[in-house]
C-alpha cells in the first residue's frame, strides 16, 4: 500500500467555466436541505500501484467516467468521510477537527485494503475545495457546507483482490438540518437486523455498511420513525449506534453513558468531542455497554432522563421515543432535555468560533 512518505502532488486548478448563477445559488442556500445540492467544484487525486498518488486536480464538479468492470462497482471497495465547514462569528470560515477525519479515513482504508492518503493531503484537498466554493456556504443557524471526501477502486478487473488503481474525490454540499426542521426530538426504531459483527467492517466508514442499513432504515421510516438503532450481533441485547450517528444516555444523577468502541461501531468525532466537553462540564461519562432491557426499565423508572444522537450530520439531536417489537417507550418528557441542549450549545459555539477553542479543534481557513 502507499507509503506515507510519498511526495505530495500540487493541485492543478481548473476554474469552472460556468458556475451556477448567483441568484440560483442564493435560492438553494436559502433552503439547502441535506445532500441534494452540490457546489461547483470537486477535488480528484488518482493512485496507481507503483506510482502512488498523482494527478491532483481541483476542477468543475461533474460525472466521472468509470470502466464497467471497475472494482468499486462489483465488490464495493469504497470508503468515505463526512465533515463540515462552518461560518465563523468573525466572518471567516473553519473546519472542525479535519485531521481526525483524515486519520479515520486511513483507518477505513486499511480495513478495505485501500491505499492510505497522507493526512495533510486529505486536509489540503478539503481546504482547497472549501476555499474554491466558499460562496456555497449557507448562512443561518445550523447551516454549513458539508464535505464528502471518498475513495473508490477504479481498476477494471473482476478477480477478487485489492484493486491496483483508485481515485480520491471530495465534493461539497450546502447543508441545513439533517432531520426535518422543527423536530425537537427524534423517534427511533430498534432493528432486528444487525449492522456489524465482531471482526467485520463496523468501525470503518465504508459504503457497504450503509447499503446494509438501508432496509432497516426504510423499515424505521415506514413505521413512522426517524432513525434506526442497532443492537450487537452476538446477543442482540447491547445498544450499538444509529444508522448514521452515535448515541448517548443521560441519567438522573447527571451521569452520561455511551457504548464503547469495540470494532463494531463507528468511532464518531462528535462522540469523542462530547466525551471531552461533558467531562469539562464536571459530568461523569463512561464508555460502557448498555442493554435495551435496561434502557426501557430506566426510562420507565425515571432513572434515565435524556438520550441523544450525535454525529456530523445530526450534530446533537434528542431522542424522545424508542419503539421495537417489545413495545414503545418515551424518554423523559419526550422532548430535548437540559444536558442535551447544553452539550449541543457548547459544541456548536466552538464550531462557530463563538467560544474559545481550547483543544485546537478548529482549523480556520482565512
Ligand atoms: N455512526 C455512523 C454509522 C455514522 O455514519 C456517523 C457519521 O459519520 C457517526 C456515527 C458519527 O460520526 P461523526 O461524529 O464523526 O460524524
Ligand atoms: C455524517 O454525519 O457525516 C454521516 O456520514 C452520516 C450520514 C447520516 C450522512
Amino acid at each position: 500500500m502507499a507509503s506515507l512518505a510519498e511526495p505530495l502532488a500540487p493541485f492543478a486548478r481548473l476554474d469552472h467555466p460556468a458556475p451556477l448563477a448567483a441568484e440560483a445559488r442564493a435560492a438553494i442556500l436559502a433552503n439547502p436541505g441535506f445532500g441534494t445540492h452540490f457546489s461547483d467544484h470537486m477535488v480528484s487525486i488518482a493512485w496507481r500501484e507503483g506510482q502512488g498518488w498523482h494527478d491532483a486536480t481541483i476542477g468543475p464538479r461533474g460525472p466521472i467516467a468509470l470502466d464497467p468492470a471497475a472494482a468499486v462497482l462489483h465488490y464495493a471497495q469504497e470508503i468515505f468521510e463526512g465533515l463540515k465547514a462552518y461560518a465563523q462569528a468573525d466572518g471567516g470560515i473553519a473546519l472542525f477537527r479535519p485531521a481526525a477525519n483524515a486519520a479515520r479515513f486511513n483507518a477505513s482504508a486499511r480495513r478495505l485494503a485501500m491505499p492510505e492518503l497522507p493526512e495533510d493531503m486529505f486536509v489540503d484537498a478539503v481546504k482547497a475545495l472549501v476555499l474554491a466554493d466558499r460562496g456555497w456556504l449557507p448562512g443561518g443557524e445550523g447551516a454549513s457546507l458539508y464535505l464528502r471526501p471518498f475513495m473508490i477502486a477504479t481498476e477494471a478487473f473482476l478477480g477478487v483482490r485489492p484493486a491496483k488503481e483508485y481515485r480520491f474525490l471530495v465534493i461539497a454540499s450546502p447543508a441545513g438540518n439533517y432531520f426535518k426542521s422543527g423536530t425537537p426530538a427524534v423517534s427511533i426504531w430498534v432493528s432486528d437486523f444487525t449492522r456489524a459483527a465482531p471482526g467485520g467492517t463496523g468501525a470503518a466508514k465504508c459504503g457497504g455498511n450503509y447499503a446494509a442499513s438501508l432496509v432497516p432504515q426504510a423499515e424505521a421510516v415506514a413505521r413512522g420513525h426517524d432513525q434506526v438503532v442497532f443492537l450487537d450481533a452476538a446477543e442482540h441485547r447491547w445498544i450499538e449506534e444509529l444508522g448514521g450517528m452515535n448515541v448517548y444516555f443521560v441519567f438522573r444523577d447527571g451521569r452520561l453513558v455511551t457504548p464503547p468502541l469495540g470494532g463494531t461501531i463507528l468511532p464518531g468525532i462528535t462522540r469523542d468531542s462530547l466525551l471531552t466537553l461533558a467531562r469539562e462540564q464536571g459530568l461523569t461519562v463512561s464508555e460502557e455497554r448498555y442493554a435495551l432491557d435496561q434502557w426501557r426499565a430506566d426510562a420507565a423508572s425515571g432513572e434515565l432522563v435524556e438520550c441523544f444522537a450525535c454525529g456530523t450530520a445530526a450534530v446533537v439531536t434528542a431522542i424522545g421515543r424508542v419503539a421495537g417489537h417489545a413495545g414503545d417507550f418515551t424518554i423523559g418528557s419526550g422532548g430535548p432535555g437540559q444536558i442535551t441542549g447544553m452539550l449541543k450549545d457548547r459544541l456548536v459555539a466552538i464550531q462557530r468560533g463563538l467560544a474559545p477553542d481550547t483543544h485546537g479543534w478548529v482549523m480556520k481557513l482565512d
